[in-house]
């Protein structure tokens, strides 16, 4: 069990697209270290709750705050200087930027160190630009991307794109990881790779993660808490046997005929 007060907490979070009510009264919490699943069917809301918590979009109604903090109606890249990251459903990254730059670009965005400060010291610039290329590095061998640093983003397979994209996410600093459907389009084999990949990254940054995913199989292991999403309405949150379980998400999501554990 994880005691604390919560990382990520949203109240009563509501949004309506024309005659959708993309979410509905949604309320919960996320507390530190933790992988939770966010799961339902396609439509459910899933990727909207992602875009108002991370200020690409905002609520009708409600409020979310980030360790404590509201958040609702701050800028998205106020939100990412706090300390949450998010990748998105279809890989976004600027192609046009190599590897390794890709990640050194987030680290910057986490230093807040700007043309000016860099002008005024350059001797302590050229450490620090020296130590952000160091820890790119490192991540980039994290992420089974060492020795590509040169190539450029949008040349690489889309699975190791993928994880380019979450090795950007990490290098901003964040204290909370969102993940809209990681595994999409990989293989049995990547996504084992990457399930492994969230838990390390979890260990090793103190992070809590949030991701969406449909295999089942995925978010029973790798999950220690799992919300569920229907018609925009949150209708059970939860450990994963106790989710796997409740009659309401098996009605709506998982089927009758699901595996037996
Ligand atoms: N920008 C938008 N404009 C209009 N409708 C939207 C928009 N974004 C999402 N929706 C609608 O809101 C509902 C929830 O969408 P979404 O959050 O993408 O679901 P999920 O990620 O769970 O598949 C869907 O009915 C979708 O069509
Ligand atoms: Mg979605």
């Amino acid at each position: 069990m994880t005691a604390g007060a919560p990382i990520l907490a949203a109240r009563g979070l509501a949004k309506r697209f024309g005659g959708v009510q993309a979410l509905d009264e949604v309320s919960f919490e996320l507390l530190g270290r933790q992988i939770a699943g966010l799961i339902g069917p396609n439509g459910a809301g899933k990727t909207t709750l992602f875009n108002l918590v991370t200020g690409l979009d905002r609520p009708d109604a409600g409020a979310t705050f980030f360790h404590g903090q509201d958040i609702t109606h701050t800028p998205a890249h106020a939100i990412s200087r706090l300390g949450l990251a998010r990748t998105f459903q279809n890989v976004r990254l600027p192609g046009q930027l190599t590897v390794l730059d890709n990640v050194r670009v987030a680290f910057h965005a986490r230093a807040g160190y700007g043309f000016l400060q860099a002008a005024l010291h350059l001797g302590r610039y050229r450490r620090r630009e020296r130590q952000i290329s160091a820890a790119a590095t490192a991540l980039l061998e994290m992420f089974d991307l060492h020795g590509l640093g040169d190539q450029l983003a949008a040349s690489l397979p889309y699975g190791m794109r993928r994880n380019l994209e979450i090795a950007r996410a990490l290098a901003t600093g964040p204290s909370l990881l969102l993940l809209d459907e990681p595994a999409a389009g990989l293989n049995g084999r990547e996504t084992a790779d990457l399930a492994a990949l969230i838990r390390r990254i979890r260990d090793e940054f103190a992070l809590t993660v949030l991701l969406i995913e449909h295999d089942m199989k995925i978010v029973m292991n790798l999950c220690e808490r799992v919300l569920v999403l229907h018609y925009g309405k949150l209708i059970a949150s939860g450990p994963p046997g106790q989710i796997k379980r409740d009659p309401q998400v098996i009605e709506a999501y998982l089927g009758p005929f699901r595996e037996p554990a």
